[in-house]
């Protein structure tokens, strides 16, 4: 099965991801927030992010955060309450948790006798790679060993107002990440 409508895999690699992992595991514990399931941190759009940031935030403004979970934890099967995309980039257990989408269960059902066991599609994050993640679809995660660190953007726009297939069409379109690094280069 194609992953196409779950996930997309942004073709160009971050350069913020070390800064990302460090931010967060140098935070103490106190200073996590509750943040739907998770405990969270913001992530300021001043602070050092990628370039091409700065059109998606002109464009379709949002909130940047990193979340995290402790090791031997799972976030079951569920479709967010009100993101119709996200971005998201894993900071570290690259091969300790998994990112799990059904394509089965829909908005309401829960796992019932008759669906217990079905088909699932991984989203395997790579190091330094963002992806955009249709959080309309089915989807768990399972982390193993460590705590998890996920840097994601939640955009200001809700389900309503920007779905995933909107943004990935602009985002193959317009090819945001390579202009803006396209620029950087000539800059310098
Ligand atoms: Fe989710």
């Amino acid at each position: 099965m194609s992953t196409d409508k779950f996930f997309y895999e942004i073709p160009v690699l971050s350069s913020v991801a070390n800064n990302m992992y460090n931010l967060a595991s140098t935070t103490p514990n106190d200073q996590w927030i509750d943040y739907y399931a998770f405990k969270a941190i913001p992530v300021p759009i001043k602070y050092t992010v990628d370039s091409w940031w700065r059109r998606l935030y002109d464009l379709h403004p949002f909130k940047a955060g990193i979340i995290k979970i402790d090791e031997n934890t799972y976030y079951d099967w569920h479709i967010d309450t009100d993101r119709g995309v996200g971005l998201n980039m894993l900071l570290n257990n690259w091969d300790t948790s998994h990112c799990l989408f059904n394509p089965k269960i829909q908005r309401g059902e829960s796992v019932e006798i008759d669906n217990m066991t079905d088909k699932f599609i991984e989203l395997k994050y790579k190091p330094n790679t963002y992806y955009l993640f249709n959080t309309q679809m089915t989807h768990s995660v399972y982390n193993f060993k460590d705590t998890r660190y996920l840097l994601t953007i939640d955009f200001f726009e809700d389900r309503t107002k920007l779905n995933y297939n909107q943004l990935l069409e602009e985002i193959k379109q317009e090819r945001w990440f390579e202009q803006q690094l396209n620029k950087e280069q000539n800059d310098t």
